[in-house]
């Protein structure tokens, strides 16, 4: 790609994120990449979860280990580890697009989580429209990036593109989750937009944007990385 070419998606990306609160890079990382960071998840879970055996298929965990993997399993993986991996080897190829779209001086938040989301059939998901940690104080709200790992959805994010824009929506406790009260997520909801984000791609979209994942209708458990950039 010529520079110039470089410089036009560059401002595509900042544009995009500006006005509708996300951008959604396809094939931004390699296999190679990929594989990498599913080793990585293997080998958090496998700590995490104190295992004696080896991981082969992630996504099959339910299946082949259902004493360990069910119902009452972990499905966020807040780790150390992965947030390191993301500092010495995903940030070098992320930070042109964070300084574009963000600024030029930002942290990688403590917290990556490596995310298990489990088929519907096994655990109810969590698909209310939410913010991401509404803050009167940070009415901006900042990038949060997410990457599919391993995912057969046929649609696993929805949004509502530019809700970023109107800064924190009033939210309700339903059951265990925080949600945007349904009498406003109705008023906006002719835009409620689907998207497909595929293992290899980069999705960032604004903490502030109106979204949650889409519900695990497949028989396998999707895996994903989140981190906020501040
Ligand atoms: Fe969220």
């Amino acid at each position: 790609m010529t520079s110039s070419n470089s410089m036009k998606r560059c401002t595509a990306m900042k544009t995009s994120y500006a006005d509708i609160g996300y951008i959604h890079i396809e094939d931004f990382f390699n296999q190679e990449e990929l594989d990498l960071l599913i080793e990585l998840s293997k080998s958090i879970v496998k700590e995490n979860d104190s295992l004696d055996f080896t991981i082969n298929g992630i996504d099959q965990l339910h299946i082949t280990h259902q004493h360990k993997f069910n119902a009452y399993s972990s499905r966020g993986y807040k780790s150390n580890k992965l947030r390191d991996y993301i500092e010495s080897h995903v940030k070098t190829k992320i930070d042109p697009i964070i300084r574009e779209i963000y600024q030029d001086n930002y942290v990688i938040e403590d917290d990556a989580t490596l995310l298990a989301w489990y088929p519907e059939s096994l655990i109810k998901g969590f698909t209310g429209f939410h913010q991401d940690g509404p803050s009167d104080l940070i009415p901006h709200g900042y990038p949060h990036c997410w990457i599919p790992l391993i995912d057969e959805r046929r649609a696993n994010f929805a949004c509502i593109p530019r809700t970023h824009t109107y800064g924190n929506f009033p939210h309700s406790h339903m059951g265990h989750f925080i949600k945007v009260d349904p009498s406003i997520v109705e008023t906006f909801l002719e835009n409620k937009t689907s998207l497909l984000v595929k293992p290899r791609d980069l999705f960032i979209f604004n903490t502030r944007l109106m979204h949650c994942l889409t519900i695990n209708e497949t028989k396998s458990i999707a895996w994903s990385i989140e981190f906020i950039i501040k």
